[in-house]
């Protein structure tokens, strides 16, 4: 199936000459924060994808007012979470697209209230949502406007859609997931859920202990779930290919690690281990003969869906196996896809986010896609709208 199937897009829209239209946009946005306590826009990759459908909708002659929320305000006014520095770089790179304040300054937005979607809509003629990366929240801002207003996805949305809907459908094959991260809890739905489209499902991070440690092997002092362990084990014996470090690059027992800013930071030797790791080691990365496997894999890939670091990559010690996988995606002669905050920030690092076919706007939202097999709230909002195909 199609998946932009019943999902009204721009041009599902009625005429907006003179109107004015609501965008709800995710610009939640990194800030830095300047000697003088100025905060500034850190990454804008979020607003300059924003930008084509702004463009598109100005140049219809649409009055345009974009929303987003920023960070995580407990439901009231915080100054630490003004929109003003997003505003600023929004006016630099799109003139004359209004900006509110962050939704999340009202309780409304979160709990989904009628009232709080009555109000943001007032005097709105059309809605847009090009907030992807928001797109698994049920807030009022996403699920509320597509009841009462004409509305589309916006051109980046769609996107997103037909790319990760793509990778749920009909991938070019060998299909390689490469899921890293600390925790195993909050990735072993959509690993279940990847374990029916994928050939092979890689492992590294954190959370390859708990599933090491479910065949037996000794991890020492790594990350392990212990109340996650018989899940991973289910996994294990799912029949999909599941790879899994070989050797482990393990910090001795008493070191520490971290950004070099960090107090605490980086102390202690470090070791590549084969197999099980000694009591009171720490395993923080994938070793080299690990890495090897898992860029050769890739590197064989049709399509490759890369989420999440492979060790603890803010300390340079173990940083190794996120760059060796990160560039064997970047080299992929396979369609690849990245997702989730921390490997866009490693590709970033790296100089390779470009090199790679498509990069998520989203990180959590992307995971839960494909968790939902395209179900998220977001997305199934538009496809309740007035105006959206219908049959
Ligand atoms: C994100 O950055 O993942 C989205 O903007 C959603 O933010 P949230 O996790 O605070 O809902
Ligand atoms: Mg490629």
């Amino acid at each position: 199936m199609d998946p932009l199937r019943g999902i009204p897009l721009l041009e599902d829209l009625p005429d907006l000459d003179g109107k004015r239209v609501l965008v709800r946009v995710d610009f939640n946005v990194p800030l830095h924060i300047g000697v003088r306590g100025k905060a500034t826009v850190a990454d804008d990759f979020r607003i300059t994808a924003a930008l084509p459908t702004l463009r598109w909708l100005q140049d219809e002659g649409a009055e345009v007012v974009a929303a987003s929320h920023l960070g995580r305000p407990p439901g009231a006014p915080d100054p630490r979470w003004e929109m003003d520095p997003v505003r600023e770089r929004l006016q630099v790179l799109c003139p004359g697209i209004g900006l509110t304040e962050n939704l999340r300054f009202d309780p409304g937005e979160k709990a989904n209230d009628p009232a709080f979607v009555q109000r943001l809509i007032r005097g709105f003629d059309a809605y847009v949502d090009e907030a992807f990366g928001a797109a698994h929240r049920a807030h009022a801002s996403i699920v509320g406007p597509p009841q009462f207003l004409p509305s589309a996805a916006g051109l980046r949305f769609a996107k997103e859609v037909e790319v990760l809907g793509g990778l749920l459908e009909n991938p070019p094959r060998p299909f390689v997931a490469v899921v890293g991260g600390a925790k195993v809890a909050d990735k072993l739905d959509v690993l279940k859920v990847l374990a029916t489209k994928v050939d092979t499902l890689v492992v590294g991070g954190g959370m390859a202990f708990t599933f090491l440690a479910a065949r037996g092997q000794h991890v020492g002092s790594s990350l392990f779930d212990e109340a996650h362990l018989q899940e991973c084990r289910e996994l294990l014996g799912s029949g999909v290919q599941i790879l899994l470090p070989t050797d482990t690059r393990a910090l001795e027992p008493g070191g520490t690690f971290g950004p070099p800013s960090d107090g605490h930071g980086p102390r202690g030797s470090v070791k590549v281990i084969e197999g099980d790791l000694p009591d009171g080691w720490t395993g923080l990365d994938i070793g080299p003969d690990t890495a090897a496997t898992f860029a050769e894999v890739v590197a064989g890939a049709g399509t490759v869906l890369w989420n999440g670091p492979l060790g603890a990559f803010e300390d340079r010690r173990f940083a190794g196996g996120t760059r060796i996988v990160a560039e064997a995606v970047a080299h992929s002669p396979g369609f690849t896809v990245v997702g989730g905050g921390d490997s866009v920030s490693a590709l970033d690092e790296l100089g390779l986010a470009d090199k790679v076919d498509f990069v998520s706007t989203g990180g959590g939202a992307s995971l839960s896609f494909i968790e939902t097999e395209g179900h998220l709230p977001g997305v199934d909002a538009l496809r309740q709208a007035p105006n959206a195909p219908r049959g």
